[in-house]
């Protein structure tokens, strides 16, 4: 395990991972850090590494991944910024630690699904896959992405006082209609994270991280 801040002004850890295995990108809610989706990104794969990155935006001294100007108000500009400044990390961290930038898997909760979500929109060739805990319609691309069959997890909660059931439906109708297979995930509870969306995710993750070494290995 290691602690770093140097190549791409992330404070992150990394964690090898089984030879072979996907690599999860923990991208953690406000107020989070590197260290909150450690436990998560283990449960789902425990062969699997961890890339944890924590945001480089503080609000009132939040780490977030982006800039917003109220709840649920992105700055659209600073968004796409920081989605591209992190996809750039992505690919350094492959380079500066030996993993496959084909099997990059981005589990996401909140804030940090939303950029991963913005990822896949702008810069969909750093990710093989997404998983996205409560997330949000983060932008809307001038160009849609070819996500073509990408595996994408929504996991949503039906009394989110954060994101709306229609929200998160709109999120699943624009990443399909950029070709991306979404698995849409219901919980009938908040914002959090439960033991239902894990079991779901956890299923999952299982069958992409073999359709991904399938399509590696063509
Ligand atoms: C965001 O700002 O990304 C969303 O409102 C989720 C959050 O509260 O972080």
């Amino acid at each position: 395990m290691s602690t770093h801040d140097a190549s791409a002004q992330y404070i992150h850890q990394f964690i090898p991972g089984v030879a072979g295995s996907p690599t999860l990108l923990l991208l953690h809610g406000t107020g989070g850090d590197e260290t909150d989706l450690l436990g998560l990104g283990h449960a789902l794969d425990s062969d699997a590494a961890l890339l944890s990155p924590r945001g480089t935006v503080l609000e009132q001294g939040m780490p977030r991944f982006f800039r917003r100007l109220a709840a649920g108000v992105f700055d659209r500009a600073d968004l796409i910024r920081r989605t591209h400044e992190l996809a750039d990390f992505v690919a350094d961290a492959a380079a500066r630690y030996g993993f496959d930038p084909r099997r990059v898997i981005a589990v996401g909760f909140s804030n940090g699904a939303n950029i991963a979500a913005s990822m896949l929109l702008l810069r969909p060739e750093t990710l093989a896959a997404a998983a996205l805990f409560r997330p949000m319609v983060p932008l809307t691309p001038e160009t849609p992405p070819d996500l073509a069959h990408l595996p994408v997890f929504i996991g949503s909660g039906r009394q989110d006082p954060i994101v709306p059931v229609d929200e998160a439906e709109q999120l699943a109708a624009l990443l399909r209609h950029a070709g991306a297979a979404v698995t849409m995930h219901w919980e009938t509870g908040g914002h959090g994270l439960t033991q239902g969306d894990l079991d779901a995710a956890r299923k999952w993750m299982a069958e992409t991280r073999l359709a991904i070494s399938a399509a590696v290995a063509r």
